[in-house]
């Protein structure tokens, strides 16, 4: 039977069948999720809250746990969409603030605007453009050469982990 999900901010509802997860409430509801990892519970790009309801949904595994304590924004109620199993009613997500970038052609696709929500890592889920900053080429070349930012050898390095 399906259940019920409430997704803030957008004060939407969505529906899912008994045992589904809940990034298809999101991806039902058009929301523009990365899926870096495809949805294998190694990336930030579905980390949600959970405000109502944790006891409703599956819970963590061991990779799930792996991956939150990652995750910089990560609290006590945080949860990856993938990897949540929805098995009853009462249930209320709130989606992070800000948009994932899988690589930096994303940032780069910004130079000389402004930032209009800040840019996440999406491994990490790190702010690496502050909301309202001025992307510039400066902050680019300083991206390329943090260490932090190699997330296409992140997902070599762990393939089948
Ligand atoms: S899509 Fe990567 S952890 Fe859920």
């Amino acid at each position: 039977m399906a259940k019920v999900v409430h997704l803030e901010p957008i004060g939407q509802d969505s529906s899912v069948e008994t045992n589904g997860n809940l990034l298809s409430v999101l991806l039902n509801k058009d929301l523009d999720v990365l899926k870096e990892c495809g949805g294998r519970g190694m990336c930030a790009t579905c980390h949600i809250y959970v405000r109502e309801g944790m006891e409703a949904i599956s819970p963590i595994s061991r990779r799930e746990q792996r991956t939150l304590e990652v995750i910089t924004s990560c609290k006590p109620n945080s949860r990856l969409a993938c990897q949540s199993r929805v098995l009853a009613e009462g249930i209320t997500v709130e989606l992070p603030p800000g948009m994932y970038v899988n690589s930096l052609q994303d940032i780069e696709a910004l130079v000389g605007r402004r930032a209009e929500q800040p840019m996440l890592h999406p491994i990490t889920g790190q702010i690496l453009v502050e909301e309202g900053k001025l992307v510039t080429r400066s902050m680019l070349k300083q991206l390329e050469d943090s260490p932090s930012f190699k997330v296409g050898e992140f997902f070599a390095n762990t393939s089948g982990a």
